[in-house]
């Protein structure tokens, strides 16, 4: 479709293969599957569900939210919950929301979905965007602490300035759907990719940096920093930064791409399945998007 290479991808990314929806499937049809899985693990029926925050930039619709679309098909009746747009960083903003309704004993049982079908929005006759991005989803349940194992604290930032070097120009109020957004290609994602390179490896080990040092830690005893996978280089350059081993850190964006929403928890999930994750360890998860939007997580991982 463009003019690349498998070389130059992974070279300068680190992909080897993004998954791709079929046509008809949308970000809340991942979203259902992913959920299910989450619940099935933890032998929760949807109708225990009371809340269910949903970060995507790839709703099936601009409203309702995709959040309510999950609800009625997981039969989670009772439930409330809305979508959360900050990209790439929407898990860890949603992680934390979630959170927040369960320390406070409001809820017992709530759902965080991070799901984004962002071959919906991707112009494939854009080399810089299209060998990038992938669909996917993943899904955590939040449930009240019974020992030491809880969420830590949490830093988030945003920088509003940002929002020219990675977005989606129409579709919104301001410039609501024409033929001519349509002929402009303004429904796709344009992206300044080195200057979201460049902030991304500053804000993402500054972030986990100082969430590190403020609650009396240092790199030695992180067991797994879960960074969202938006490129090989920027993982790593985050990493070194942090100084952490490459074994304390989890990549899987070979195997996915960017998902958006999806990676942290996707890449949570390959770590469980590697056995790289036990109760009791110290997990950093950490993220920069479109906005820019930063997020940096410190939990004690809890089963
Ligand atoms: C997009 C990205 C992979 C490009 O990599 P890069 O090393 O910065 O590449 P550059 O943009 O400097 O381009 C270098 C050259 O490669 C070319 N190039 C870009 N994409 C290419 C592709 N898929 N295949 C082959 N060549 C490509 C460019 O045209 C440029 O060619 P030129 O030197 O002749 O002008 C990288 O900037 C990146 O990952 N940015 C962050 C993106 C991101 O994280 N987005 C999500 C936010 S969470």
């Amino acid at each position: 479709m463009v003019e690349t290479s498998d070389k130059w991808i992974f070279e300068r990314t680190g992909i080897r293969q993004r998954h791709i929806v079929d046509k008809g499937v949308a970000a809340s049809h991942l979203a259902v599957e992913a959920a299910n899985k989450a619940l099935r693990e933890r032998g929760i029926s949807g109708s225990e569900v009371e809340a269910i925050f949903l970060a995507t930039v790839t709703p099936d619709m601009m409203f309702p939210a995709t959040a309510c679309l999950v609800q009625d098909r997981l039969g989670a009746k009772g439930a409330w919950g809305y979508d959360i747009s900050a990209a790439c960083s929407g898990f860890v903003y949603a992680l934390q929301t979630g959170t927040k309704f369960v320390e406070s004993g409001v809820h017992k049982k709530v759902l965080v979905i991070g799901s984004d079908v962002m071959s919906s929005i991707i112009d494939y006759t854009d080399r810089a965007t299209c060998v990038i991005f992938g669909d996917g989803a993943g899904a955590v349940v939040i449930e009240p602490a019974t020992d030491d194992n809880y969420l830590i604290d949490f830093l988030h930032e945003v920088d509003g300035s940002g929002g020219c070097s990675l977005n989606m120009p129409a579709g919104g109020s301001l410039n609501p759907s024409t033929h001519e957004t349509v002929d402009k290609k303004m429904h796709y994602v344009h992206q300044d990719g080195q200057a979201v390179f460049k902030y991304a490896v500053r804000k993402m080990a500054e972030a986990s940096d100082t969430l590190l040092k403020r609650n009396g830690f240092s790199a030695k005893d992180v067991a797994l920093f879960v960074p969202h996978q938006a490129n090989k280089r920027i993982i790593c350059s985050s990493a070194e930064r942090l100084g952490l081993r490459d074994d304390q850190v989890i990549i899987n964006i070979d195997e996915y791409g960017n998902t958006t929403a999806g990676t942290i928890p996707l890449a949570l999930d390959s770590a469980r399945q590697q056995g790289r994750l036990k109760k009791g360890d110290l997990v950093l998860l950490a993220a920069v998007g479109a906005g820019f939007t930063v997020g940096a997580t410190l939990l004690r991982w809890a089963c």
